[in-house]
């Protein structure tokens, strides 16, 4: 499979708009939404690699069927969170991404790997970060009795979930949610806060410096809200 990601890269090389890879260990839905939006020219961006840790990932199979380049690395096959990441980095880097998307990628980034790349990773999460990193936001949500919820793209750091965010999108809570309904009405929002995102590094819009976002050069007070 390593294979295939480099011989793609010639190929790549030819067209234009932003490169991505993505980083993903499960069913795939922002990957969808990504090749959507870039078949449809809502972005003009192209996959160029789909990476996860799980053979059976639906983004794995996704990729495939789209004709992306895909490679599994099995982390249980390596030593140390170094060694895992270096090898999955190099294969990162032979697709020459502008842009480094973790979408459901279920894997903490040694700062090795972060620290090379902290203009170009970002990371989806379910969460109006800073509140709820990590695991089981939806839950979380309603035990808080919060009355509203979100999602935020932000830019990776080597802590969890803490990177400088870019931008968000909210839904309310209302009577008689579960973590299951909102985790189904939150979905099609990330895909477009995903797009949004995606769509500001498209445009050469969005940069990290100092642990804040800019946006058109301006260091930004709050992320950027995007109206599902
Ligand atoms: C999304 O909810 C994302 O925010 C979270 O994992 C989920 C990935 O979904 N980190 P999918 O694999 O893109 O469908």
């Amino acid at each position: 499979m390593a294979t295939s990601v480099s011989a793609s890269v010639e190929a790549s090389a030819r067209r234009t708009g932003l490169r991505v890879a993505v980083l993903a260990s499960g069913r795939g839905s922002n990957l969808a939404a990504i090749l959507r939006a870039c078949a449809e020219g809502e972005l003009n961006a192209e996959v160029v690699g789909v990476f996860s840790d799980k053979a059976k990932a639906g983004a794995i199979a996704l990729a495939q069927h789209a004709g992306v380049p895909t490679l599994v690395l099995n982390p249980a096959a390596f030593g140390a969170r170094q060694e895992c990441d270096q090898a999955l980095f190099r294969e990162v880097d032979a697709v020459r991404p502008d842009l480094i998307v973790c979408a459901g990628f279920m894997r903490i980034l040694s700062s090795e790997a972060v620290a090379p790349r902290t203009q170009r990773l970002i990371n989806i999460h379910p969460s109006l970060l800073p509140r709820y990193a990590g695991l089981h936001t939806h839950q979380r949500v309603l035990d808080a009795g919060d009355v509203e919820h979100g999602a935020s793209v932000h830019f990776v750091i080597p802590a969890l979930d803490a990177g400088p965010v870019i931008a968000q999108a909210r839904i309310p809570v209302v009577s008689g949610d579960s973590a299951e309904s909102l985790a189904k009405r939150l979905l099609p929002v990330e895909h477009g806060l995903m797009i949004a995102s995606i769509a500001l590094f498209c445009a050469h819009r969005v940069r990290h410096s100092e642990g804040r976002v800019l946006i058109d050069d301006v260091a930004q007070s709050r992320p950027r809200q995007i109206v599902p």
